[in-house]
């Protein structure tokens, strides 16, 4: 098995997991072979990249940071709560978003040491709720890095989860227009930190601190952020998390009129930004919690064979373990062999390979 983006895909290749569209409904079950028919719908629908069965490769063992339930039933609440905040209602049911939010931090916290492997397989049409319960994850996996406690970790996670709880009064035409906002459309979207913050400070038992994440987490760290130009520690840590994840996971997932980054490459947009739009110590420990190279991920070695990502850590983020099963000639090796490049010094990644 291993991921191959949505262009690359060729009719008869298999699918190797499970792919889940809106509300957990099964897109396409591991064991179909793809048709042009699929491949196109997998198109429209935005999906970046999928895992193909692939015999000379094997199995691949990939480890879910948070399980598909926990993700469908954060999805399940916040689309929940954002809807009905759009039907005028202001306030929603603040114990379903804590129980959602304490499942994804126990989850998380049984497994301290993971990596972020791939969280971009899902369908835009969730792209709003989906990308909130990825940042809230994100978010949270960070906060654990930098030793917060689950009740800190509760509130970030809270805020992460409704940081664009504003969006829901933004009209949708604009929500979704795949060309630039114009001057006063632009002005009409920064407008949803200011209106997601006031609904969430008017919520009793939703904590200021998080209410702040709303409104703050499109301020930057050198000052020229929106609404109110806060600069460094101005701006609340729990916005200066929230905004890294948020960066991260939208340069990830692919949009409709927008080329999507891979990993290496939005970490090193991220990495550029050190200090200038994003706090320098939030970056630091973001940039151990995510995976390089995600586990599937086909690389060419400098030996020129060609490898699978099997196992990433978070002490050696560019030295994977992995399998390498096409030689330097093109020819397939049978069995393939593995190897860590963590003790193979002479062995390095020149680069990812997205094409089947
Ligand atoms: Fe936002």
């Amino acid at each position: 098995m291993r991921i191959i983006s949505v262009e690359n895909l060729e009719e008869g290749m298999e699918i190797g997991r499970t792919i889940h569209g809106e509300n957990g409904t099964t897109l396409l079950a591991a064991g179909v072979e793809l048709t042009s028919r699929f491949i196109n719908r997998l198109k429209e629908l935005g999906i970046a990249s999928v895992y193909i069965r692939d015999d000379a490769v094997g199995e691949i063992e990939i480890d879910d940071v948070v399980s598909e339930r926990t993700r469908l039933e954060a999805l399940k609440v916040t689309k929940e709560v954002m809807s009905n905040i759009n039907l005028n209602s202001s306030s929603f049911d603040i114990q379903m978003v804590n129980d959602v939010v304490d499942n994804i931090i126990n989850e998380l916290l049984a497994n301290r040491d993971i990596v972020v492997n791939v969280l971009d397989i899902r369908a835009i049409n969730d792209f709003t709720y989906g990308h909130s319960v990825s940042v809230a994850i994100l978010s949270i996996i960070t906060g654990i890095a930098m030793g917060y406690d689950h009740t800190k970790l509760s509130k970030l996670a809270a805020g992460a989860l409704l940081h664009d709880i504003g969006k829901s009064k933004f009209p949708e035409h604009l929500l979704n227009k795949v060309d630039p906002l114009n001057e006063e459309e632009e002005q009409l979207f920064q407008g949803h930190t200011i209106a997601g913050f006031e609904i969430l400070k008017n919520i009793r038992e939703f904590s200021l601190a998080a209410a702040h994440v709303a409104l703050q987490h499109h301020e930057r760290y050198d000052g020229t952020g929106y609404p109110r130009q806060l600069k460094g520690e101005g701006i609340s840590e729990f916005a200066r998390i929230v905004t890294v994840a948020d960066i991260y996971d939208k340069m990830t997932t692919s949009i409709v009129g927008r080329p999507r980054c891979m990993p290496f490459q939005a970490l090193e947009i991220i990495m550029a930004n050190r200090g200038i739009f994003l706090d320098p110590e939030v970056v630091e420990h973001f940039m151990n919690i995510i995976a390089l190279f995600p586990v599937g991920t086909t690389v060419l070695l400098n030996t020129g064979e060609k490898a699978v990502v099997i196992q990433t850590s978070r002490k050696h983020p560019t030295r994977p373990e992995v399998r390498v099963f096409i030689d330097r000639d093109g020819k397939l090796i049978t069995p393939p062999y593995e190897i860590n490049l963590v003790y193979s010094s002479n062995y390095f990644i020149t680069r990812v390979i997205e094409e089947g």
